[in-house]
């Protein structure tokens, strides 16, 4: 039993869609959750500066003597894993468990990844659905705008915006008759109903947070360090912005009020 919390992080409030899965799959987990939401979005940009920003939010976790980092950020699982590699901690990204969840889910072996720049550019969700089998066929698609959209709340599954979006960026995997599309930002999740309304009803959307989050049950079982099962987990969460647009949309994603555990940190006085 270890009863120590575990740290997740991601650029902004993407990551929230981990959290609303170890929620469910993990009740007796506390969380501490840094969203990076004053230097959002990382998908923009270079590699080093996603690796910089990683290992800050990383050491502001350890900071809670947490027992394993959670990459909630479909960028850093991407294009800085190495600084991940690193924490000295049980840790995941998302890309290894929404491969092996799309491996596992694809029927005709054609597997759309929606993703930010950096990831799309990474090439990692390629490589390590290739590794599972190289038989299969990957139709990439970088959609940067859509981690703003969900950053400004346009979340509605009738957006005209959010709708418009989706179906410019993913035409070539629509196209190219994708049965099974990974979500491979942690934003994502959260347009799950817009997506799937234009990807139709045939579509298998892999859902980045729920995978991470049933490979971190995995973990925690694998490494012993399950909490106490009479625990009531609870969750702490920190912004490097102002919370409140963090706030809402918890409101949505979490169905709960989070204001009372939400703090600003001021991340450069913290690392
Ligand atoms: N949630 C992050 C990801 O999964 C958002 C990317 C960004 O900050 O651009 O990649």
């Amino acid at each position: 039993m270890d009863n120590r919390p575990i740290g997740v992080f991601d650029s902004g409030l993407g990551g929230l869609s981990t959290v609303r899965a170890m929620k469910k799959l993990l009740p007796n987990e506390d969380i501490i959750y840094f969203g990076d939401t004053g230097r959002v979005p990382y998908g923009t940009r270079s590699n080093e500066t996603v690796e910089t920003y990683a290992a800050q939010d990383i050491k502001f976790l350890k900071s809670f003597s947490c027992k394993m980092i959670v990459a909630a950020c479909g960028t850093v699982s991407t294009a800085a894993s190495n600084v991940l590699e690193m924490t000295g901690l049980p840790t995941t990204g998302i890309t290894k468990p929404s491969a092996r969840a799309a491996v596992n889910a694809t029927k005709n072996k054609i597997i759309g990844v929606m993703g930010t720049s950096a990831t799309i550019n990474s090439g990692a969700f390629d490589d390590e659905i290739k590794a599972y089998d190289s038989d299969i066929k990957v139709v990439s698609a970088s959609c940067p705008l859509l981690v703003s959209l969900v950053e400004s709340n346009w979340i509605d599954i009738d957006d005209e915006v959010t709708n418009a979006a989706v179906k410019r960026y993913i035409e070539p995997i629509i196209n190219a008759g994708a049965d099974t599309i990974i979500l491979g930002c942690t934003h994502f999740p959260i347009l799950a109903p817009i997506i799937q309304k234009v990807a139709g009803n045939g579509v298998t959307l892999i859902d980045t947070g729920l995978e991470e989050a049933r490979y971190v049950k995995e973990a925690l079982s694998a490494n012993g360090i399950e909490n106490d099962a009479e625990h009531k987990g609870a969750q702490r969460f920190f912004v490097s912005d102002k919370t409140q647009n963090f706030c809402d949309v918890a409101r949505v994603l979490l169905g709960e009020d989070i204001s009372d555990s939400c703090e600003f940190i001021d991340i450069f006085k913290v690392i």
